[in-house]
């Protein structure tokens, strides 16, 4: 399977989100996260050891890439619209993170909408760093999206410290000494289970 993971705005959690959609598809098969973005921050991430998938510049892909059966490319944020006619046609499922606020719905809306013109379907919305409760911002913006009928995933991406300090210390969220680093982690797990439920395909395929 071929995720890519883009959006318009920046700091949307691609990266994040890249880095432990691919660990939770490692775990049961060989998966290569593709790092595209010119600062290279997913590459930063993974230099330690111990990392369940591997790692590889946009300009090894071709040559990696036979040998595994997962890829999740992470990608800059404000792809061009040649870039976005590529990276939609490769991919089987294209993940859009998108954090509940009124400037990033705003970008959302313009990068569907061109998604819509290249005729690209198989798109799914991410909902990312989600205040806690009693905060309403991510059901307030899950329902703006439904009311625009834009696919999106069930499970919220909650927001944790323990996502800084992962990537500060370049390891995985649940491998940080913090009280919320299970349930960060089971949001990540809750996403690949939807994402094999829909592909209708087995974590090693
Ligand atoms: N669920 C979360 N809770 C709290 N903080 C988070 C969460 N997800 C990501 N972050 C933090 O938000 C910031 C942006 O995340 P990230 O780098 O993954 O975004 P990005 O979309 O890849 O950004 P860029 O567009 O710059 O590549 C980082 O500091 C990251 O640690
Ligand atoms: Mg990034």
């Amino acid at each position: 399977m071929i995720i890519t993971i883009a959006s318009l705005k920046g700091g949307q959690a691609k990266t994040t989100s890249a880095v432990h959609i691919a660990a939770l598809l490692g775990a049961d098969a060989k998966t290569l996260l593709v790092d595209g973005d010119p600062n290279h921050s997913a590459l930063n991430w993974h230099k330690r050891k111990g990392f369940p998938f591997e790692v590889c510049d946009e300009r090894q892909a071709v040559k990696f890439s036979r040998d595994f059966n997962h890829i999740v490319f992470d990608t800059q944020a404000r792809p061009s619209h040649e870039d976005l006619e590529i990276l939609a046609g490769g991919c089987d499922l294209l993940i859009i993170p998108l954090t509940p606020d009124a400037l990033s719905l705003d970008t959302l809306f313009s990068f569907t909408e061109s998604l819509r013109q290249l005729g690209a379907k198989q798109f799914k919305v991410l909902l990312t760093i989600v205040p806690p409760r009693p905060a309403t911002d991510g059901l307030f913006v899950r329902q703006i999206l439904e009311k625009a009928v834009l696919p999106v995933f069930a499970t919220d991406i909650r927001r944790y410290k323990a996502y800084q300090k992962a990537a500060l210390a370049g390891i995985l969220v649940k491998d940080v000494a913090d009280d919320y680093a299970a349930a960060a982690w089971s949001d990540y797990a809750a996403i690949v289970r939807e994402i094999f439920s829909h592909s209708g395909r087995g974590a090693d395929q």
